[in-house]
């Protein structure tokens, strides 16, 4: 049978509310409709490793993944009121995606029947998929702060764009716009005000676009662009941005197609030569952590996206059709999406409509 490594990182916050969640539910799809195992590596590091030995993880974390040889990562979200967010997210997360060459940070952002966006009228009409940077620009880490705490002081965070780590970007959200039957990319700039970085991208933007005649290309500027996905959500189709850009636009997606909760992402290194990373969009919510009542779909959704990246398309599809029909059904809600259903209800809810028992049954 085939077998499938998967290093899981539960994270801070709500993570060890969710993670075991994703995990569960990836046995029920694999018994059900999987025809694989799922072999668990789990590593415990985080905000408590930070605060017992004052790393994130081990000096050789990133090895100790590689020497797992595990096939795709799991991660809660990192992050925890007590120590200051530059350090976990640089302790983690941020070098997990650098060192392992993720540069495609996909995020789909749809709009699934059964959920209330607070857009009017927007049922059935959003369906966005944001292709982000995902290894340098704005988050390359170039920078520094001398004379601290004087006057003098200075603090420099430059900006990276490579020709090669914009190329490949652009040319994966057009290949994925092609792939996906999907008619227009539009890119998010800001080459009005930032005359080097992004007039850069858009040159390449262009360059590349050309290559691809049978796929409508667009720019526009970040600001009016998020200013779109409120007021036109409908008039978007894929969507490739920076990393600070893209970090941005996604949390904007996830509002409108209904919760934090809800939205998935997927690190990618696409060759494959490093494990690709999969995780909510959203944060470790420490408003709500401890409380049981997160919601799993975010952390769901990224598994789906993880089985398809395996090549397991049709535990993927099993896995997408739960989300689907429990959420139409609006039967169990977490609070974010206005019910009182906790995350195990909701973890099992899905699992139950994996195995396609009918919830009401239960
Ligand atoms: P956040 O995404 O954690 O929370 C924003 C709001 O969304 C909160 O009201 C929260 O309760 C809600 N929310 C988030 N996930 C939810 C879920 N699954 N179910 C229900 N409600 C949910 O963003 P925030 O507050 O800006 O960041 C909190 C911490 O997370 C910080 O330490 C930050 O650095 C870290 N962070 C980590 C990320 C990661 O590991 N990928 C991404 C974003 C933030
Ligand atoms: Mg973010």
């Amino acid at each position: 049978m085939k077998r499938h490594i998967l290093a899981v990182i539960p994270g801070d916050g709500i993570g060890p509310e969710i993670v075991p969640e994703a995990i569960g539910t990836l046995r029920t799809v694999a018994e059900r409709c999987g025809g694989f195992q799922i072999d668990v590596r789990q590593f415990d590091w985080g905000t408590q490793h930070y605060l017992t030995t004052g790393a994130m993880m081990p000096a050789d974390g990133l090895d100790q993944i590689l020497a797992a040889k595990a096939d795709a990562i799991l991660l809660g979200p990192v992050g925890d009121p007590r120590v200051p967010d530059h350090v976990t997210l640089w302790g983690l997360l941020l070098p997990l995606r650098q060192r392992f060459q993720q540069y495609i940070n996909l995020r789909p952002a749809r709009l699934l029947a059964g959920v209330l966006s607070p857009l009017v009228g927007a049922e059935g009409r959003i369906d966005i998929v944001c292709v982000r940077e995902n290894t340098e620009g704005e988050y390359a880490g170039a920078g520094g702060r001398v004379h601290r705490g004087t006057a003098e002081e200075v603090a420099i965070q430059s900006s990276v764009y490579t020709r090669t780590g914009t190329e490949r970007v652009i040319r994966f959200a057009f290949e994925y716009a092609r792939a996906h039957g999907r008619a227009k990319v539009t890119s998010a700039t800001k080459s009005n005000a930032m005359q080097h970085g992004m007039v850069f991208w858009d040159d390449v933007f262009a360059e590349v676009a050309a290559k691809f005649p049978d796929i409508t290309s667009e720019r526009q500027l970040v600001d009016s662009l998020a200013a779109r996905i409120v007021a036109k959500p409908h008039t978007l189709d894929v969507v490739v941005a920076s990393n600070l850009f893209g970090d941005i636009l996604t949390d904007i997606c996830a509002a409108v197609t209904g919760s934090m909760g809800l939205a998935p992402s997927a690190n990618l290194n696409p060759e494959r030569q490093y494990p690709s990373l999969f995780q909510g969009v959203h944060g470790s919510a420490p408003d709500i952590a401890g409380q049981g009542i997160a919601n799993p779909i975010a952390i769901l959704w990224s598994t789906a996206l993880m089985l398809e990246h395996l090549g397991e398309e049709e535990s993927a599809g099993a896995l997408m059709r739960a989300i689907e029909r429990v959420l139409a059904e609006g039967r169990i809600r977490t609070p974010d999406l206005g019910g009182t259903s906790t995350t195990r209800e909701m973890g099992e809810a899905i699992r139950r409509a994996v195995s396609g028992r009918r919830a009401e049954r239960y």
